[in-house]
């Protein structure tokens, strides 16, 4: 299958590539600059250069599917929150929606929508991240909303837990992003929003259980 990961050059889209690339897929990796082309051809990947404020149908075209795992990160201001987080993930859903490709993962977050449950500093952009999930959610598309609880840089253990909701905790970068992939064939994962964390679930299992 043919991939576009927008965010391919931050931690977790840099596996998304490689873990996409090692179960046989083709990955091909938005990122904005020039100079990062090398890192995700090392990776397996092709590198294809847009930004998510501007036109990306042409980065989306020829695609089998879409994962978002990109992200305004945590020293921007808030103006830059609603244009990547949430306009940029809206974009570069309508595009993909726009060129009638169907499946589209969402590396959304914890709490999402429900900025009550999350600290003061995150308030925002959990409305943010709530509002491009709500969009996706009213497209033709066959989406899946993944919500992880905080990232680490662990090695990863393959197993995780899900649900509607989950308790606070943390997962490592490498389970999203495996997560990510395997919500692209899971079928059951198709129209389903859900937390996760680390737990005792293997991925797939997991999946089969939303
Ligand atoms: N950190 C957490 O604990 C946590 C918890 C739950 C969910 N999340 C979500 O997970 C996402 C991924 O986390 P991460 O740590 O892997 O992210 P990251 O390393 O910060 O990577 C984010 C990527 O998005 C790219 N990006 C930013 N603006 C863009 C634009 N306008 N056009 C195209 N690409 C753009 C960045 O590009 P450059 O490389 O050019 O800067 C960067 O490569 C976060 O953004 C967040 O929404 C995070």
């Amino acid at each position: 299958m043919k991939v576009l990961v927008a965010g391919a050059n931050g931690h977790t889209g840099r596996l998304v590539i490689q873990y996409l690339k090692a179960d046989g897929h083709e990955p091909y990796g938005l990122i904005r600059k020039e100079d990062q082309k090398a890192t995700i051809e090392k990776l397996g990947g092709t590198p294809v250069l847009a930004d998510l404020t501007k036109d990306v149908g042409y980065a989306v075209k020829g695609m089998d599917a879409v994962i978002f795992a990109a992200g305004s990160g945590g020293s921007t201001g808030p103006e830059q929150t609603e244009a990547v987080d949430r306009d940029g993930a809206i974009n570069l859903a309508k595009a993909t929606e726009n060129l009638g490709i169907k499946k589209f993962v969402m590396l959304s977050s914890i709490a999402a929508g429900e900025p009550d449950r999350g600290p003061e500093e995150l308030k925002h952009y959990l409305k943010m991240k709530g509002e491009a999930d709500e969009f996706l959610k009213s497209t033709e598309l066959d989406y899946t909303i993944v919500r992880p609880g905080a990232l680490t840089h662990d090695e990863g253990t393959s197993k995780i837990e899900v649900g509607d909701t989950v308790e606070e905790g943390s997962v490592a970068r490498a389970d999203v992003a495996k997560t990510l992939i395997a919500s692209l064939e899971e079928p059951n994962a198709y129209h389903k929003t859900f937390e996760m964390i680390a737990g005792d679930t293997q991925i797939e299992e997991a999946l089969k259980s939303l």
